[in-house]
């Protein structure tokens, strides 16, 4: 079997081969990789536990296969080359070569500092090659890493160092985001200020901002790796050992750890990066994620390392120097993919033409984009103005829990429509449920999107706690992944991906928990209780719309929100603001206490023509009072 899919003839003869027979089609995919013991049996599930077990029995480590595979032919190949925030520095690039060789280098240190087979080590660092050598090392000696995204607060970052038991901690000083130098090291120093179980902190310098180094705990990057050596056996590890820990949003307040295994995950994230980017020896390929968020993991270390690729790693942000510095990159380096998400086409769209007019983009081969529904102008803008009418757009869309890309266009193969992520890759099989729970065959359907067969990257289970895993991705149709998400399957076949179903919101590709909000806005002491909805917001795909009741009623509401915000800021990290809050008399509650939220998404849209019934509700007066109050422009 070909693992690379040339036409879209071959992508549905694969396709049927993977419903038909799952274990042959993963298992041609599996044979192209370096095992340590190969597999005694190709797959064990069931959806009730749930218990997922691919390729048992085999052994391997992932970064021989990221790394040491690619020495003989491709050592003094680019796998990273590193543009900074300041566009005038230089860039920095590693060879495989040279990758491989920090790798090794990191692991030791790792070693050195007692770091372990199955421990836990946490990232918390800017977008500097060291982030992804920090993962692929702990990885190198079978630990498991759990990357937090920079952005989060101390006590977020806290909360996920806990509920990992995190020994060992990576950080920098600081970390340049446009035209801010973030403290990045007192963050992680308030968050473990508590926690006596953290017993280093491995501190690589970026910024040369000033930092407090803890006599004992805290030592620095450069000196450890400087009597470090560079060979270090790769620790064999079980197909089924975890590889990592990645802390995502869902409808409670605590968000939880996807636990990703090895084989499977590595199978499906080569698979999918070279089948939908098509990816081609030599070419440079771009993704502007940041490694704290899933495709960070997927797309900017683990499938392109598999594939031997060429990736371009920004530290910066999309409008800095100006709203042109995405296409300065691409005509500098010459880049041929470019994976990104809508919210920053939509930002940048608004920043007008003229800062995407003056580069040369012809090395543009293929599009993507990713994280959250594109909207049809998105997509022609990027289509017409960043591919010129030549780059196929790649929608892929898939979560943090499916590891791995589940419905995208194979570039330049599947005939692609605007604001569709097409069709399922090979190995993925969907279906769309109905208000009953029951499938819902045939075309131009919509419901909600499941999956009813295992694929090799899905999650394994919530860190420290399976039912919570179960409950949330496998009770709400027994027998089915839930998604979380509403789709469409049009009279072609087509999915059309609508949104989250669930008590979850997406802000600008972020995922983000209502509850988790509601729970940091209530800290507030004039708080009693809140409620959130996302939405519709021109640039972040959804807003999050805050209504708070007060114990009294504040003699400045402009000071309370700026509280609120400040708390939001403190407790989760400033993704996650609100973009408005109302003070509002009280919530539209059913008489058994839950809050309708349909109501107050429509008055958030502005939409307060077609309420629906609220006879059912506890006070229907509050729903009159609301729409007053949403009446009166909202300051901030
Ligand atoms: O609602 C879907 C949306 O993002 C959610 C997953 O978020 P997260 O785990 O943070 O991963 C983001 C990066 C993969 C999904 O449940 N989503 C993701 N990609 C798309 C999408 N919605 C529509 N189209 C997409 N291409």
């Amino acid at each position: 079997m070909a693992v690379r899919i040339n036409s879209f003839e071959q992508y549905k003869e694969d396709y049927k081969l993977s419903v038909e027979n799952p274990e042959a089609f993963w298992a041609g995919v599996a044979d192209t990789f370096t095992w340590k013991k190969k597999w005694d049996k190709v797959l064990e599930w069931n959806f009730t536990e749930p218990k997922v077990e691919w390729f048992k029995g085999a052994q391997l480590n992932i970064t021989e296969n990221c790394l040491d595979r690619h020495l003989a032919t491709k050592g003094d190949a680019i796998a990273y080359v590193w543009e900074s925030n300041d566009v005038n520095e230089a860039n920095r690039t590693l060879t495989y070569k040279q990758l491989h060789e920090e790798v090794c280098k990191f692991a030791n240190v790792l070693k050195s500092n007692g770091v372990k087979k199955g421990d836990r080590v946490c990232m918390y660092m800017p977008m500097v090659p060291e982030l992804a050598i920090a993962c692929l090392a702990a990885a190198r000696i079978g630990a498991i890493h759990s990357v937090v995204f920079a952005g989060f607060s101390a006590q977020a970052l806290c909360d996920r160092i806990s509920d990992a038991k995190v020994e060992v901690v990576i950080t920098s000083d600081g970390n340049f985001r446009g035209n801010k130098d973030i403290p990045v090291k007192a963050i992680v120093d308030e968050a473990i200020k508590n926690l006596d179980f953290v017993r280093k902190s491995i501190v690589f310098k970026r910024t040369g901002g000033p930092v407090i180094m803890k006599e004992g705990r805290d030592i620095w990057w450069s000196d450890e790796m400087a009597t470090a050596s560079p060979v270090c056996e790769a620790t064999p590890v079980d197909a089924e050992d975890p590889l990592f820990i990645l802390y995502t949003s869902g409808s409670t307040g605590q968000p939880k750890g996807v636990v990703h295994t090895t084989a499977g995950y590595m199978v499906s994230t080569y698979y999918t990066f070279l089948n939908a980017f098509q990816y081609n020896e030599g070419e440079l390929y771009f993704c502007t994620a940041d490694i704290g968020w899933i495709t960070g993991h997927s797309y900017m270390m683990y499938g392109p390392l598999l594939a031997g690729a060429s990736s371009v790693m920004f530290e910066g942000v999309p409008t800095y120097p100006d709203a042109g510095r995405f296409w300065q990159i691409v005509e500098k380096l010459k880049v041929n993919i470019f994976y990104t998400a809508p919210t920053a086409i939509r930002a940048l769209e608004a920043f007008g033409l003229e800062f995407v007019n003056k580069y040369d983009l012809s090395s543009l081969r293929a599009l993507g984009s990713v994280g959250e529904p594109i909207n049809v102008e998105a997509w022609n803008w990027y289509n017409d103005y960043i591919g010129k009418g030549n780059c196929p757009i790649v929608d892929t869309y898939w979560q943090t829990e499916t590891g791995a890309f589940m419905i995208t266009p194979i570039a330049g193969i599947t005939p692609t429509k605007p604001a569709y992520a097409t069709l399922p890759l090979p190995g993925v099989q969907l279906a769309i449920m109905d208000a009953e729970g029951k499938e819902i065959l045939g075309n131009d359907v919509e419901g909600n999107l499941c999956v009813k067969f295992p694929w090799p990257s899905m999650i394994r289970t919530t860190y420290g706690d399976h039912e919570r895993c179960r409950q949330t991705y496998f009770s709400a149709y027994p027998g089915y992944y839930f998604t979380g998400d509403g789709c469409k399957r049009d009279e072609d076949g087509y999915y059309r991906i609508t949104g989250r179903v669930d008590d979850v919101i997406n802000v600008s590709g972020h995922r983000m928990g209502t509850a988790e909000v509601e729970n940091a806005i209530n800290e507030h002491k004039n708080v009693i209780e809140s409620a959130i909805v996302g939405y519709p917001h021109d640039i972040k795909g959804q807003g999050i719309y805050a209504y708070v009741i007060c114990d009294h009623v504040p003699e400045n509401a402009d000071v309370l929100r700026k509280e609120i915000l400040d708390i939001v800021t403190k407790i989760i990290g400033p993704i996650a603001k609100p973009d408005k809050i109302q003070i509002v008399p009280g919530l539209p509650k059913t008489r058994s206490g839950k809050i309708m939220r349909r109501i107050l998404r429509k008055v958030a849209e502005g939409d307060v023509s077609s309420l629906g019934d609220t006879s059912t509700l506890l006070d229907p007066s509050v729903v009159d009072a609301i729409v007053e109050g949403a009446l009166v422009p909202i300051k901030q």
